[in-house]
């Protein structure tokens, strides 16, 4: 278009668009943006006034284009050029399906007991679903699911909604005429939580797990409806070969095809690793068992494969199988068992859970026998009724749930679950407010469940610490009427603990210590230990960091409490109503009576800026004397943040002993490493150490 382009706005266009999938790809596949969302939507919004006014410019890859179309009457079949294969899969949770698969992938190569390990790329089994990408010249032209292998459905506008997912490929990706990449879309679990929790407040139904949330987002015929669904990728691989890849005289390595799709703008797991035999491949199964939980997604397995392409050529494949890979299994997050009783469980606000007693059933590595459903139009939605089989899902630190029944259904049926209309522990009534999904008890504070809720909650490690004072003690404080409130439990003395169920002398003591001990705290833990309904801990931060003093909170209005960055007018409001309330002052003043006390400042408007305001830290491995709790709480005292996972955007590393991946990520990006003596020095003098500098082990 030769008239175009030399159109000073045709050009700014193409400028804004290189920009826009730039700081796109920083974003979403990086995790490490250059600039402010605010500035990513100007870019945005110029762009599509230039292509309002020009809607022959519009290019099908420019990032105005991720929902386009309109909704499809069906998805067209598209035969793979080189079939979607699965893979062997051993269910075998036990290392030795490791030492086997090395075993037999030397014999097959006719390896000698003197010949090297054979080296492997170890990857996450991510479960969500295979999609292939075809790229013409850069550009995405098709996206496939998997179908059977040989036969999938385009689902091209679907895909193209995934802001993880180039539209163009980036640096050399650009020249290469036609490539296949192969990956699997999936959902994470907070996406998948957040998305349960708004189908449920909408009265829809909700999805059993993310893998099905996931391909039914991929499978939606209205482009939008997939749009409005969370979804992300992980790419493992390359169909359609361009030539050249992996045909060199050294014949290649999927490692290298892993690296070569992370430069073309691909997300590849930073968990992908390179093992040498089978015992490597051994440990990588059980390193990255242990951490599934902590992961952030759902993954059902693990995937050796030979690293070299030479050999994967010579391996070859029986039937619709590679034998030069397998799927390496872990215990199911899924399991069928059935539901012996529904019961209601009081919580801390009153509100009343349904919860399914099940037949104890192993699931996601640990025996299940109790499973949230939630509340009671979850129950009717599900229609799960005492006899039923069910499927019950446990994955990551989500509370167990009952997801769905399984049929057959049991002739008769038990009876559908009705809510009690009064309290099951104390006999209140039981109140539903309109618009509101639960139903709570209205007995408050005397309610036993709710104060016993209340008492846990304070003493949590989170909030108070107090060590010991477990549900088993609280059972029995509230029960017997020693303790009716937090006040009253720095009023415990020996004689009153001893003699009860499993309490010693010296438990008791202990119990007493660690109640003695919790009296020295910070702010943020007293308040978020207080229990005000939607003030969790990062909120009890925010306030204590903002006002510095707990008058100044007991006492500020709505524009003041207002005021505190990320504090809204529900949050606002239920602070407020708190300490209006004349019972809660008094149960803080005998709390400020007992001694129970910590650094007060003239908060945060005031003050000095903290010295570490702005700067992130990652944590990562054992320290020798601080927990990992302690170690945030001193960080965040001091104005830092604490992140999961390192970025260019880290500014320290606090490594321990058997620090992992994130130790060498941080080497890997040239960020500085602290150790415990390290981190310590620098929350005693912000200034002295600079993250430029390499102070600790670095
Ligand atoms: S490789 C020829 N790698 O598992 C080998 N598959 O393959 C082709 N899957 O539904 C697959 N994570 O979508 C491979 N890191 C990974 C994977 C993976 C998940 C899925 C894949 C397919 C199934 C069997």
């Amino acid at each position: 278009m030769p008239t175009a382009a030399a159109d000073p706005e045709w050009r700014r266009a193409e400028a804004l668009r290189q920009a826009l999938h730039h700081h796109a790809w920083r974003y979403y596949v990086l995790d490490d943006p250059e600039i402010p969302d605010i500035e990513y939507d100007r870019l945005l919004a110029e762009l599509q006034a230039i292509e309002a006014r020009h809607p022959d410019w519009v290019t099908p890859d420019s990032p105005t284009q991720r929902v386009g179309g309109r909704p499809l009457e069906g998805f067209d079949p598209v035969r793979h050029r080189v079939p979607m294969l699965s893979i062997r899969t051993e269910t075998d949770t036990e290392a030795g399906a490791a030492l086997a698969f090395d075993a037999r992938i030397r014999k097959e190569l006719a390896l000698g007991p003197d010949d090297p390990p054979v080296v492997y790329v170890a990857e996450p089994k991510f479960d969500g679903l295979a999609i292939g990408l075809l790229y013409e010249h850069g550009l995405l032209v098709r996206a496939a699911t998997r179908g059977d292998g040989e036969t999938g459905e385009d689902v091209t506008q679907n895909i193209r909604t995934i802001a993880q997912i180039p539209l163009r490929l980036r640096g050399a990706g650009t020249g290469i005429a036609r490539l296949e990449v192969r990956g699997e879309v999936y959902m994470r679990r907070d996406d998948f939580e957040a998305l349960n929790e708004r189908q449920r407040a909408r009265g829809d139904k909700t999805f059993v797990n993310p893998r099905n949330a996931a391909a039914g987002a991929v499978r939606q015929l209205d482009p939008a409806v997939t749009a409005s669904r969370p979804l992300s990728f992980f790419a493992y691989g390359v169909g359609e070969w361009p030539s050249g890849l992996g045909d060199g005289p050294e014949g290649g390595t999927h490692w290298q095809v892993l690296q070569a799709l992370r430069d073309w703008g691909f997300p590849v797991s930073d968990l992908v690793r390179r093992c040498a035999g089978g015992e490597a491949l051994a440990a990588y199964h059980r390193d990255i068992g242990a951490c599934r939980d902590a992961l952030p997604f759902d993954i059902d397995g693990v995937v050796y494969k030979v690293d070299r392409l030479d050999w994967q050529r010579v391996l070859g494949f029986v039937t619709r199988e590679p034998r030069w890979a397998i799927a390496h299994k872990f215990p199911a997050q899924e399991q069928l068992t059935r539901v012996l009783a529904i019961d209601v469980q009081v919580g801390r606000t009153g509100k009343l859970t349904p919860v399914a007693k099940l037949e104890p059933v192993f699931v996601g590595g640990v025996t299940v026998t109790n499973a949230t459903l939630h509340n009671a139009d979850e129950v009717a939605r599900k229609d799960v009724r005492v006899g039923d089989t069910v499927i019950v899902r446990r994955a990551g630190d989500v509370i167990p749930e009952v997801v769905a029944v399984a049929p057959p259904l049991p002739q008769p049926r038990g009876e559908p679950f009705v809510m009690p209309s009064a309290c099951p522990v104390c006999g209140s009534a039981v109140v539903r407010e309109a618009d509101e999904v639960d139903h709570r008890c209205s007995g408050g504070l005397y309610c036993p469940a709710q104060r016993k809720q209340a008492i846990l909650h304070f003493a949590q490690r989170r909030a108070m610490d107090i060590e010991g004072l477990g549900e088993k003690l609280v059972d029995q404080l509230v029960d017997g009427n020693v303790v009716r409130g937090v006040a009253d439990l720095y009023r415990l003395g020996l004689s009153s603990l001893v003699g009860l169920d499993r309490m010693a002398d010296k438990s008791a003591s202990n119990v007493l210590a660690a109640i003695e001990a919790s009296k020295s705290t910070t702010l943020a833990r007293f308040l978020f230990g207080l229990g005000i309904r939607h003030v969790g801990e990062s909120t009890a931060r925010d306030l204590a960091r903002h006002f510095g003093r707990l008058d100044a909170i007991m006492d500020a209005s709505m524009q003041d409490l207002l005021s505190v960055p990320d504090v809204g007018p529900v949050v606002a409001n239920s602070i407020h109503t708190f300490f209006a309330q004349p019972h809660n002052r008094e149960v803080v003043e005998q709390l400020r009576a007992s001694g129970v006390h910590w650094p007060e400042h003239d908060g945060e408007a005031r003050a000095e800026p903290l010295p570490l305001s702005g700067k992130t830290f990652v944590l990562t491995g054992t320290l020798p004397t601080l927990t990992r709790e302690d170690a945030k709480a001193r960080i965040e005292a001091a104005g830092g943040k604490v992140a999961g996972s390192v970025s260019r955007k880290t500014d320290w590393v606090v490594a321990g002993e058997a620090a992992g991946s994130k130790l060498d990520k941080a080497r890997e990006l040239g960020v500085a490493i602290l150790d415990e003596a390290g981190l310590i020095a620098l929350l005693d003098d912000p200034g002295a150490i600079s993250p430029g500098s390499d102070s600790g082990r670095g």
